[in-house]
């Protein structure tokens, strides 16, 4: 046993470099949101949700996203209660004891593509579409790593042996990924009359990921700088102190 699992992890030693050697850098965005005073772009992160939601959505969950949580990018009260009245939720059991479908309120979380694991891997030929709640955070190289791959569909070099139903990426690590190139640019129809480029979309949606996976950024970043500042000021004011404490001590 001991020795499998030994050979195991020479294999994967073995195969590791193999794959990454190919594995060109990911290309560094800027990000409204980089840097110690970055915000979220809020347009940005709006259209990113039209893009999650008219295309990435039928496939990726989003379970730790409700409704309600989009005021935070900005959507007021009666446009989130419009976005959740368009979903089906599944709701009971009612007083038959029987689930039942009802439209979508704010404190709904988002509505899955698929009831199970089982469900998306029997309608994705077996592939499972992880969920993009936190997908920002579990990434290396983070929303620059999500803009790369959903631009970085190519046709496989030459020679190169393609298993079924994969596709060739040149950001995934190895390069077979089994979603299908999900943007092609003109794949919604922006409500503040944006562009809808390849470019533009994944930017978007990049944008939208990333405040989904913290979305209390600002808070944290708004709090530090108020941190500093005390600092600096208690810093003058003790200092202040000191000179004086030991004016008269020669
Ligand atoms: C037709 C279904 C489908 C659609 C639509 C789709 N995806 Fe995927 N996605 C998948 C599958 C399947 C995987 C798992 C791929 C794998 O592991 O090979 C995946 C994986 C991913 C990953 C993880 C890649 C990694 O490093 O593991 C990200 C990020 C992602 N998708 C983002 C998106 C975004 C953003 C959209 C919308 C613009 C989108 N997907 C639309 C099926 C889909």
């Amino acid at each position: 046993m001991r020795a499998a699992i030994l050979a195991g992890f020479a294999l994967l030693a073995l195969a590791a470099p193999a794959g990454a050697q190919d594995q060109p850098p990911v290309p560094r965005q800027s990000w409204s949101f980089d840097g110690p005073f970055g915000t979220y772009d809020r347009a940005a992160a709006q259209r990113g949700f039209q893009v999650y939601d008219v295309v990435c959505a039928h496939c990726h969950s989003m379970k730790l996203l409700h409704y309600r949580d989009l005021a935070g990018i900005g959507y007021n009260d009666d446009e989130i209660k419009a976005i959740a009245a368009s979903k089906q939720v599944t709701d009971g059991p009612n007083d038959q004891g029987e689930m039942f479908q009802r439209p979508g309120r704010p404190f709904d979380a988002f509505v899955a593509p698929f009831a199970n694991e089982q469900a998306a891997r029997a309608a994705l030929s077996g592939a499972l579409p992880p969920d993009l709640s936190l997908i920002v955070k579990a990434r290396e190289g983070g929303a620059d790593y999500v803009d790369a791959l959903l631009q970085g569909y190519k046709s496989p070099p030459p020679g190169m042996k393609m298993v079924e139903n994969m596709q060739y990426n040149e950001y995934f690590l190895g390069h077979q990924i089994a979603m299908p190139a999900p943007l092609a640019g003109s794949d919604v129809q922006y409500a503040d009359g944006t562009k809808p480029t390849l470019t533009q979309e994944a930017h978007d949606v990049a944008t939208f990921l990333a405040w989904a996976s913290e979305p209390t950024m600002e808070e944290r970043k708004y709090t530090g700088a108020k941190v500093l500042i005390f600092l600096v000021v208690m810093t003058g004011v003790l200092y202040g102190a000191k000179r004086q404490i030991w004016a008269d001590v020669h």
